[in-house]
């Protein structure tokens, strides 16, 4: 069975990292257009640079949940699964889960002005403004701002084209083109989404098996009740 797990903010919250959108999500606190735009970086780099190092600097310290640790175990059980996911943390490789697409960048990674994947690793949480990639021009966080391109979409569609089973866990499916990765699933895909709260499901909502938990019970029980069917 060709399963793909799609994840968002909601799967790493247990473990501590805030969402975008819920009640006290960044969002609330922070202005996109500050931080997280193209603009945002032209305007104010330095800006930027120490929000993602706060951001980082959380993301170290947090550990992965039974969410992600039942991703890894669905991974070793039906070999294939693939991971896609919106979050920028490193949770699921610390989970142990391989070979995940991170359509928004990876907050442990830093790239130059040139190459949107060209990246370099960044030991321990702090980048240093200023610093230069290997080509010469300035680093930034490896993160896909607002407005830019996101270069493992396509793959993504590719992947979850294949799925006979789409789970879906802790996204709001409010950003684009992510969310529109339901759209290419094929007609025989089951979609399960894991979410205590109401993702944009739009005309999917009759084909979704919503299990309205949180990620690190609603997670586990699916993934166990698929073991459990496949022995
Ligand atoms: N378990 C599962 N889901 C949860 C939990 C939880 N414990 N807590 C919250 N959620 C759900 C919310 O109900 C919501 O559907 O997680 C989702 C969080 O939605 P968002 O905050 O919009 O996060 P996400 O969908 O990942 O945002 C997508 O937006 O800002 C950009 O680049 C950023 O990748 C991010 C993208």
């Amino acid at each position: 069975m060709n399963i793909v797990v799609f994840t968002g903010a909601g799967v790493s919250a247990e473990s501590g990292l805030g969402t975008f959108r819920d009640a006290d999500g960044l969002w609330e606190k922070y202005r996109i257009e500050d931080v997280c735009t193209h603009e945002a970086w032209l305007r104010n780099p330095e800006l930027c640079v120490s929000f993602y190092n706060a951001r980082r600097r959380e993301t170290l310290a947090a550990k992965p949940n039974a969410a992600h640790e039942a991703i890894t175990r669905l991974q070793r059980h039906f070999p294939g699964t693939r991971i896609i996911t919106q979050n920028i943390d490193d949770l699921h490789e610390r989970a142990g889960s391989t070979d995940v697409v991170h359509l928004h960048g990876e907050i442990t990674k830093l790239r130059g002005q040139r190459s949107e994947t060209d990246t370099v690793p960044l030991e321990g949480w702090e980048q240093h403004y200023g610093d230069r990639h290997p080509d010469g021009t300035l680093l930034r966080p490896y993160i896909v701002f607002f407005g830019e391109g996101v270069p493992y979409f396509e793959e993504a569609c590719r992947i979850t084209s294949k799925a006979d089973l789409l789970i879906v866990v802790g996204t709001s499916l409010n950003v684009y083109p992510a969310a529109s990765l339901l759209h290419y699933t094929n007609d025989n895909c089951k979609i399960i989404v894991v979410d205590p709260g109401e993702p944009a499901m739009g005309d999917y909502r009759n084909r979704v098996v919503h299990v309205k938990e949180k990620a690190s019970t609603g997670v586990p029980s699916v993934v166990d009740a698929l073991i459990r069917e496949n022995q």
